[in-house]
């Protein structure tokens, strides 16, 4: 057994401006409990910035790094930049179709991040003809090439890790009503890590989905607040090894 890093993960936070106290009290207890924080996307309610202001400075107030993506609902009100921004400022590695690899307890942790979009399981509907289809097309595609570089790029590191807000896989969807798995998730999001096997994926976005499924035996969890029953889960990584084995997934205390 090498060194082990705590990964807590939490998706689906949803804040609301009136959140303050209660965000600001999840973050501080699982500052204690974890070498690292994900956060995958769905930070807001409607995606405004007194909404994000409130996750921000609960980062802010961390001492362990914190990686994000973002979510549908951060970009209902068109601000998304002005989200990654006050992010950012508070020292998060906001994650768009990007890698950051952060040095946590002495081991270079590779992250590779993208909101990831709508393309379902088994889905043909791309070969409709219409410009809007091709472009939504388009756009999970820049997502999947994104996630293979980003991959690509952390390939060195002792651990790596993918961070999506959509789901690449059918598993952790399952309790969602299938017509609606068209847009929590997208299979071909599944192609980097079927080609680069990273330890850990985590996704959040399917608030009734299952907690765990895997891509040819790599580990994907939903980490959406509503699955995991808490504000985070903690996954215990094995730094050394890149145990193929799925990470232990341990309790908050
Ligand atoms: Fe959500
Ligand atoms: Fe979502």
């Amino acid at each position: 057994m090498g060194k082990t890093i705590r990964v807590a993960a939490a998706g689906d936070i949803h804040a609301a401006a009136g959140d303050r106290d209660r965000v600001r009290e999840a973050f501080a207890r699982v500052g204690s409990q974890a070498d690292l924080v994900l956060l995958a996307g769905d930070l807001t309610q409607h995606g405004q910035v007194d909404e994000i202001c409130v996750v921000a400075e609960a980062c802010a107030e961390l001492e362990v790094p914190v990686a994000a993506v973002l979510g549908n609902h951060d970009w209902h009100s068109d601000r998304a930049p002005d989200l990654r921004r006050f992010l950012a400022e508070a020292g998060v590695a906001v994650l768009d179709r990007s890698h950051a690899i952060l040095r946590v307890c002495g081991v270079g942790v590779g992250i590779a991040g993208a909101k990831g979009f709508v393309g379902g399981f088994e889905q043909q509907w791309a070969n409709f003809g219409e410009p809007i289809f091709r472009e939504a097309y388009a756009e999970t595609t820049r997502d999947v090439e994104a996630l293979d570089q980003g991959l690509a790029a952390i390939e060195p590191c002792a651990v790596r890790i993918a961070l999506l807000h959509y789901s690449p896989v059918e598993a952790t969807l399952v309790g969602e009503p299938e017509r609606l798995w068209l847009v929590l998730g997208a299979e071909r999001l599944a192609g980097p890590i079927r080609l680069h096997r990273p330890d850990l994926v985590v996704h959040g976005h399917a608030h009734h989905g299952s907690f765990e499924g895997d891509v040819d035996g790599v580990p994907v969890y939903n980490v959406a607040v509503h699955v995991i029953g808490r504000e985070f889960w903690v996954f215990e990584l094995d730094a050394e090894t890149r145990a193929p084995a799925p990470p232990v997934a341990v309790e908050e205390t």
